[in-house]
């Protein structure tokens, strides 16, 4: 049967990145956005098989309040749980102080502080605006600091918002530069409605360059208009080597109305694997742990990669 996960050597010489790292956020950005909850063992399992397929980095929850996100409220059940696969960071998006305690007393060793370039969405998704949503993370970033604790900072609607329509590469690069300022060692630039096409991801990532490093960057794209891919090589081409997905797609945002999942793991790994570049990742084994989510939600995931793997296969097994 032929396999999925065979790089292939390019006869093409490129400057591109050799290594790319996938944060896979599917248990967290996907079944956040989940109408029925998933059961915690189903998401453990679904955890358990996405770190067997090789992903070095999970996100695996949020401390968020169960008031707004019910979907995600075993987070501490999640936690004291989790698979202990060798070398796998598994994080959670902490909103505020409440959910950084949270986070500590539940072991979490790698955390997410969140906000966004739209006034608009920050109070949306966090009910206040940036400036308070940075004034809250001031204190468990350096908390987080402190204890040894990895923080990452998403950035949402950094190219388009729901509310406000097109947002300026100066907003961004504020609340980017406030939150390095702050001491985040990793920050994931988000396209949270999909609206990005290349030309965007170029000028975007050329003006972030003037304040964070590139491999403290990551890119982290939904694929509501079909860009996500085009917008992985233009951000390979500027020479990120970090980028976000979610199994089989899943995802979405429940405060960006009309927007689809995240650029599913499988297309990420599929068409950087052809290019000859190593992220670690089996897409057989990916392709299980998608199988298995999907089954759980009874309904077909969105990621084409992953359909054309089970068609294979179900092909194969006939
Ligand atoms: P609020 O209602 O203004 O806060 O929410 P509050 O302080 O008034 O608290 C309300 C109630 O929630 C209180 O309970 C608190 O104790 C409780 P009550 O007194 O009524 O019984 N509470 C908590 N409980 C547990 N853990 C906590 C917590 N905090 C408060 N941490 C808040 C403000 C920020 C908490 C809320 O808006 C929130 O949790 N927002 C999170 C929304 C969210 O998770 N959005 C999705 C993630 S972001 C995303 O998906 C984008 C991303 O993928 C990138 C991209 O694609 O763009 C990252
Ligand atoms: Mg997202």
């Amino acid at each position: 049967m032929m396999s999925h996960s065979q790089p292939r050597e390019s006869l093409v010489e490129t400057t591109l990145p050799k290594t790319v790292r996938v944060v896979e956020v599917g248990p967290r950005d996907g079944l956040q956005n989940e109408p029925e909850p998933v059961s915690t063992p189903h998401k453990l399992l679904f955890i358990q098989k996405l770190a067997e397929a090789g992903l070095k980095h999970i996100e695996a929850s949020s401390f968020v309040s169960p008031k707004w996100v019910p979907q995600l409220g075993d987070a501490e059940e999640i936690f004291a749980n989790l698979p202990q696969q060798a070398g796998v960071a598994y994080s959670a998006l902490v909103p505020n102080m409440k959910g950084f305690e949270r986070a500590v007393a539940s072991g979490v060793r790698h955390i997410a502080v969140f906000t966004a370039a739209s006034e608009t969405f920050v109070q949306h998704n966090m009910n206040m605006s940036i400036g308070a949503s940075l004034e809250n993370f001031k204190p468990i970033i350096a908390a987080a600091l402190q204890e040894n604790i990895s923080v990452r900072g998403y950035i949402s609607t950094c190219f388009v918002c729901p509310y406000e329509g097109e947002i300026s590469r100066q907003a961004v690069l504020d609340v980017t530069t406030r939150l390095v300022e702050l001491g985040v060692e990793e920050l994931s630039v988000g396209d949270t409605v999909g609206a990005a096409a290349p030309v965007d991801v170029y000028e975007l990532v050329g003006v972030l360059m003037s304040c964070v490093g590139l491999d403290q960057l990551s890119l982290h794209f939904h694929d509501t208009y079909g860009t996500a891919l085009a917008n992985v090589l233009a951000g390979l081409e500027m020479g990120v080597t970090t980028f976000d997905a979610s199994a089989g797609g899943l995802g979405g945002c429940p405060y960006a109305p009309g927007a689809s999942g995240n650029l599913a793991t499988e297309d990420l790994v599929y068409m950087l694997g052809r290019m000859g570049i190593e992220t670690g990742v089996d897409l057989d084994k990916l392709a299980e742990a998608s199988y298995f989510i999907q089954r759980t939600l009874g309904r077909p995931l969105p990621g084409k990669g992953l359909q054309r793997i089970l068609a294979t296969k179900a092909k194969a097994a006939n």
